[in-house]
């Protein structure tokens, strides 16, 4: 039996605490009173989803905090800030960071990390990432991130914001998204005018999103993707939220967050 007092007590207690935990249990312990938040991780890799600029962080970390030591496969849309989304800039602009992968890397330290951009960022190399090039507006080029992986656990959609192929990207990819997944669309409010016109579709994704959310039904017509491709994902879909408190500056719902049934 231990019996002491003052610092041989903190000794005693370290020492039932490390032979009364596993490892791993020790290890995570040891982790998550020295891990940086998501909010901190965006400022020091300059993703523009932190508090100066988007605000998503807060929210994310929320809902990502409890799977953060999970061997996830991640999938994120769209590697760095200014591209050809935004009119007269071509895709082989110079490419200088993949500033929401790093963070993602380093919040989950256990997940592979996939990214999908039409700019060429294979020359970014990290352990547990890879990267797939591809226009999202093409079918077979979203269909090359399932060659990647097959499932994943959370999809982030930051890329063209253009609604035909944030829509392309979703009816192809939430089939492969894991029970219980999240399949977070961003920036609902801002679509670039050449792709946005490059491709009309019935529906903005926001107010599509929005009809789902009102009815449990997607809009009648989702031209020019079926409506059908669309109400058959509906049965494996928990919940849809779309804050609109937060971000207050748009004043709109700039998020669609679409939990899959676990
Ligand atoms: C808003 S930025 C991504 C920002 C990054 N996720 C972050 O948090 O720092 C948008 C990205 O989408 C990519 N993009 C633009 N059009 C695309 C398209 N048609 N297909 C795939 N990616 C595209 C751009 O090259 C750019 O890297």
């Amino acid at each position: 039996m231990l019996c002491c007092v003052g610092r041989e007590a903190d000794r005693a207690f370290k020492f039932t605490m490390t032979t009364n935990l596993s490892v791993s249990q020790e290890s995570t312990l040891y982790m998550s009173s020295h891990r940086s938040d998501l909010t901190s991780l965006a400022e020091r890799y300059g993703s523009d989803k932190g508090d100066s600029d988007h605000q998503y962080t807060r929210l994310y970390d929320m809902l990502f905090a409890p799977r953060r030591d999970d061997e996830l496969n991640l999938l994120e849309f769209g590697l760095q800030n200014h591209g050809p989304e935004i009119p007269g800039i071509s895709s082989d602009r110079e490419l200088t960071s993949i500033a929401s992968i790093d963070m993602w890397l380093d919040y989950f330290p256990r997940a592979n990390v996939y990214g999908f951009d039409i700019c060429d960022f294979s020359d970014f190399k990290r352990d547990r990432f890879r990267f797939i090039q591809g226009d999202q507006g093409k079918l077979e080029d979203i269909q090359g991130v399932l060659e990647a992986c097959d499932s994943y656990d959370i999809i982030i959609d930051d890329a063209s914001h253009a609604s035909y192929h944030q829509q392309l990207a979703f009816v192809t990819l939430f089939p492969h998204l894991r029970a219980g997944g999240l399949y977070i669309i961003e920036d609902l409010q801002w679509q670039g005018k050449v792709y946005e016109k490059g491709c009309r579709t019935s529906h903005k994704t926001r107010d599509l999103f929005a009809k789902f959310i009102k009815t449990g039904e997607f809009p009648k017509k989702t031209h020019p993707i079926e409506r059908e491709r669309f109400q058959a994902l509906a049965k494996d879909i928990n919940i849809v939220l779309m804050p609109n408190d937060n971000f207050n500056h748009w004043g709109k719902a700039k998020l669609a967050i679409i939990h899959k049934l676990a």
